[in-house]
Parts: structure tokens; C-alpha cells; sequence
């Protein structure tokens, strides 16, 4: 395994005091990792050093093509004070999926998790300790080759900053609103809807600027061919509760396979809870409505964690769902997955990584 040079900052900031005010992705640690691709090294030059501003040339490559990608984890304050990791292996697996698709070469998944372990342990301070609270975690990729011209890159940066966070969404565990949207897509199958790319965030600002004028969180979106099957909401997988199913979009190309998402179909199967990864058209899911039952509906992300969706509006229909508050099951959730991550509840699946 290639050594990681550590440069000490000589400027430390001062950390956040009142946590309860943190936000989210807007406060840096005092370190950041990075790491250089050249064609012919390989990737190369893992070190730690102060977080900074990166020289750029303007005419970098990700600047004019967005060959980017980039993965959200997060590290936790452990009941026993020691930083906690959940699932890293899956997002640096991820990455690579996304790598794959975006022509960016793959990275050591093993190596770049010791990485990560190593920055949180140099920025280990920084994780907060109130509930709620983490270490977002940012590992990206980009091509900074100096050429306007499209094609694949030689020359990349491999980068990992942090930020203490709160609550994604201002809501926190109340039910956010969600707008579907029919006009916009996100994205097509065969095309970079299942990785975390730049692009595909960039295509959901319009649909989410338009449903946010309208007192909207997020936006839910429909398949990018028939407008008529669930994908997922701006930043996370969706589920919802029909009768005795508990139903998800299943996994065809055009959204993202998340790892909360993941995590969620094991915790609620491991329950008893029926699951099903299949189509759900927007019409299923109002006629359930109708029928009384649309029993719950939430969102799974890493930096949303559980979000509950307390009303969906569809065209002219505005469907509340349970009454527009948190649900049994969005609840049970929610306890559970933060009660691993944060090392409170017995860890059965194997999923929390300590870092020592
Ligand atoms: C995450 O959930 O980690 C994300 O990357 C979503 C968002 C903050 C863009």
C-alpha cells in the first residue's frame, strides 16, 4: 500500500461551538486528502495536507465537460468517542461504478478507505458530538487536463474534504413536501442516472428551483421515456409504505443505488417487512391513496438519512401523506440506522468501520 505523507496544518480554525447551528456543507475541516492521476503513474502522491484552495488551469477539462464524480459518506462520534465509519467499502465500490462510466480510472477501493480512514483521524476534532450531528464526508474526481477538446482525461485529481453537518433539509425528521415532477428529467437509462456525477445534479436545479417557488423541498422524479414510473427525489432513493408492501423503484440504470438505500431494504427485510425492488407508476401510488392505502412514504439518503415525505403534489392532486407526519415505520428506521451508525445499538449486520 502506498504511503500517505501527512502535512500538519499550521493554522488550525476554530471549531464550531454551538452545533446545534452547523447546517450542512458549509463549515471545512482543517485537512484534505489528495492524490494525483498522470497517464503512465498511475494513480500516485496520496497525502494529507491543509485544507486550501486547488490551482486550476481555466481550461481544465472538468470545468467544460464535467468529467466528475463524487461519493457522500459520513463518520459519527461512536458511543465509546472513537469515529465511526458506516459501509465505506460501498461508496468507494460506487465510485468506481461511477468511474467506470464516466472513463475515469478506477481507483485502489481498499487503499482510498485507509485514505479516508487517515483524514478522519488527522480532522477526528471535528466530528461533532451532539445527536444528529456528523462528519460529512466528500470524496471527489476530476479531470483537469489543460485542453478544450472531449475526450477522456490523462491527468486527474482524487480529493476527500469534510464538513461537520446537521440536518440535511431544514426539516430535519419532519416530513418534507415534494413536488412530482412532469415537465423536467433527471435522467435516461443508458445514460449516468446511477452515478454520482456532477452532471445529473446540475440537470435537477431548474425542476428543484421551480418546485422550491412553489414551497416544495424536493423534487420526485418520473422515467425520462413515459413520465410514469417513480425514480427517486433530488438527493435520495424513495420508498413507500402500500398496504402490507413496502415498494421501492428497482435499480435499471437511471437512479442511484444508495447505500442507505441498501442498508434500508436489509434492516426492514431482517424485520419481516415485505419489500419489493420493482416499477411503481405514479398512478399506482395515487390510486393507493385514494384506496387509504398510502400508508407512509420516506426518503433514504446519506446526507438526508430518513426523510419522511409528508405530502406529494402531482399535478393539481395534493396527497398528504399520515396526516403529514413522521410514520411508525420512517421512525423505527430512522432510531435504528442512526442507533448503528452511531454506535448505540448492537451492529448485527457488520456495517460500522471504527476508525483507530
Ligand atoms: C449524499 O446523500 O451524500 C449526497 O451526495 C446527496 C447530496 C448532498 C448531493
Amino acid at each position: 500500500m502506498q504511503e500517505i505523507k501527512i502535512e500538519l496544518t499550521k493554522n488550525p480554525k476554530a471549531k464550531p461551538q454551538d452545533e446545534s447551528k452547523l447546517g450542512f456543507g458549509q463549515i471545512f475541516t482543517d485537512h484534505m486528502f489528495l492524490m494525483n492521476y498522470d497517464e503512465g503513474e498511475g494513480w500516485h502522491n496520496p497525502r494529507i495536507v491543509p485544507f486550501g484552495p486547488i490551482e486550476l488551469s481555466p481550461a481544465a477539462m472538468c470545468l467544460h465537460y464535467g468529467q466528475e464524480v463524487f461519493e457522500g459518506m459520513k463518520a459519527y462520534r461512536g458511543a465509546n468517542g472513537k469515529p465511526l465509519l458506516f459501509r465505506p467499502e460501498k461508496n468507494m465500490a460506487r465510485l468506481n461504478l461511477s468511474n467506470d462510466r464516466l472513463c475515469i480510472p478506477l481507483i485502489d477501493e481498499e487503499f482510498c478507505v485507509e485514505a479516508i480512514k487517515a483524514l478522519v483521524k488527522v480532522d477526528e476534532e471535528w466530528i461533532p458530538k451532539s445527536e444528529g450531528t456528523s462528519l460529512y464526508i466528500r470524496p471527489f474526481i476530476f479531470a483537469v487536463d489543460p485542453h478544450v477538446g472531449v475526450h477522456p482525461a490523462h491527468h486527474l485529481v482524487f480529493c476527500v474534504i469534510c464538513s461537520p453537518v446537521g440536518a440535511y433539509y431544514p426539516e430535519g425528521l419532519n416530513p418534507v413536501k415534494i413536488y412530482v415532477e412532469q415537465k423536467y428529467v433527471r435522467a435516461v437509462r443508458g445514460g449516468m442516472g446511477f452515478t454520482k456525477t456532477a452532471g445529473n445534479y446540475a440537470a435537477s436545479l431548474k425542476a428543484q428551483d421551480e418546485a422550491q417557488k412553489q414551497n416544495y423541498t424536493q423534487v420526485l422524479w418520473l422515467d425520462g421515456v413515459e413520465r410514469k414510473y417513480i425514480e427517486e427525489v433530488g438527493t435520495m432513493n424513495v420508498f413507500f409504505v402500500i398496504g402490507d408492501e413496502i415498494v421501492t423503484p428497482a435499480l435499471q440504470g437511471s437512479i442511484l443505488g444508495g447505500i442507505t438505500r441498501l442498508s434500508t431494504i436489509e434492516l426492514l427485510r431482517s424485520w419481516g417487512y415485505k419489500v419489493s425492488e420493482r416499477q411503481l407508476s405514479i398512478e399506482e401510488v395515487s390510486k393507493a391513496y385514494d384506496e387509504g392505502k398510502l400508508v407512509e412514504s420516506f426518503g433514504t439518503g446519506t446526507a438526508a438519512v430518513i426523510s419522511p415525505i409528508g405530502e406529494l403534489k402531482w399535478g393539481d392532486k395534493i396527497m398528504t401523506i399520515n396526516n403529514g407526519e413522521i410514520g411508525e415505520i420512517s421512525q423505527k428506521l430512522y432510531d435504528n440506522l442512526t442507533g448503528i451508525q452511531w454506535g448505540k445499538i448492537e451492529d448485527k449486520f457488520g456495517w460500522v468501520v471504527e476508525v483507530e
